[in-house]
């Protein structure tokens, strides 16, 4: 089968992990400028792991299935304009921002809706999650879909990103500092206070770690900050999309599924629960 056309546009832009050299495109997938190949899945993603390999799975096919799905009924839709309109007004050129990426992308949602926007001509998605990289390979027709691990020396040239996402995942700011072109934003999408409540307290899922917040003022406090836009609207979910929601996160591996359906008939008889959306969604210029 053919490479995607934006897997083999991303080609310039990509570096092999074991050796940082630039790839070629192969039948298969691709081989750097030493011989270290890399192949590309039936799917249509390319598997991009260091010398360490794959440290742990990422989401698996239950709770990427579950984003899907919830995703798809719109709920999130407002976080999706926010984070489109946060790149499109941090762009300091007509141009807009030719290359974003977005890492730790799960279905590729957020980065296809800034695709779909003026501007962006090829997005990279990486996940560390198989499961996740096949929906984000079929995401959007400009979007590149890599496997690798955020934690990792990144499988991406120095200063070829303009802008990058990152959306309820973990962060590598010196990476991403080195990724992003000078000028270059980080948009950042964290869960703001009483977020998801009070699903989450009846349903029993996993809250965010107040230090959270903390740690990322910490992780990018070389950077400038240039501006914060903030989702705070009560969504009416229903109990299919509040199963969804629970499935999704960190909590749908965690949470038994009998007990979850129990808590579900608790919390909805035949109504709508109203579930506070509060994230923030914040700009980051890289250091220069
Ligand atoms: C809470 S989900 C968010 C997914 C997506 N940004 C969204 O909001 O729909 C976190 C994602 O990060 C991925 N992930 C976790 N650790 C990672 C790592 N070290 N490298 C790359 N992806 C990672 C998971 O597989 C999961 O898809
Ligand atoms: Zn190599």
């Amino acid at each position: 089968m053919t490479a995607p056309t934006a897997l083999l546009r991303s080609l310039p832009l990509l570096r092999c992990p074991n050796c940082g050299e630039a790839f070629e495109a192969t039948d298969r997938g691709v081989v750097c400028g030493r011989g270290h190949s890399f192949d590309r899945a039936r799917q249509g993603y390319l598997t991009l792991f260091g010398p360490r390999g794959r440290r742990f799975p990422g989401d698996t096919p239950d709770q990427v299935a579950a984003r899907e799905r919830f995703l798809g009924g719109g709920w999130y839709a407002s976080v999706a304009d926010a984070v489109a309109g946060a790149v499109r007004t941090s762009s300091s050129s007509p141009a807009g921002f030719p290359v974003v990426a977005e890492f730790g992308a799960g279905t590729g949602y957020y980065l296809a809706h800034v695709l779909d926007g003026p501007g962006p001509a090829l997005g990279l998605g990486a996940e560390i999650s198989a499961p996740a990289a096949r929906r984000l390979a079929r995401a959007h027709p400009d979007l590149a879909a890599l496997v690798c691990d955020t934690w990792e020396p990144l499988p991406v040239a120095d200063g070829v990103v303009d802008a990058l996402l990152v959306v309820f995942a973990p962060r590598h700011p010196a990476e991403f500092a080195r990724v992003l072109r000078p000028g270059g934003v980080a948009v950042v999408v964290t869960p703001g206070d009483g977020h998801l409540e009070p699903l989450r307290s009846r349903l029993g899922m996993l809250g965010a770690d107040p230090a959270k917040d903390a740690r990322l003022g910490e992780d990018f406090a070389e950077w400038e900050a240039v501006g914060e836009r903030r989702v705070d609207v009560r969504l009416p979910l229903d109990r299919a999309a509040a199963r969804d929601l629970a499935l999704m996160g960190p909590s749908g591996v965690h949470l038994d599924q009998a007990d979850l359906e129990v808590a579900l008939d608790r919390a909805f008889d035949d109504t709508t629960l109203p579930t506070r959306l509060h994230v923030r969604v914040r700009v980051f210029r890289r250091p220069a």
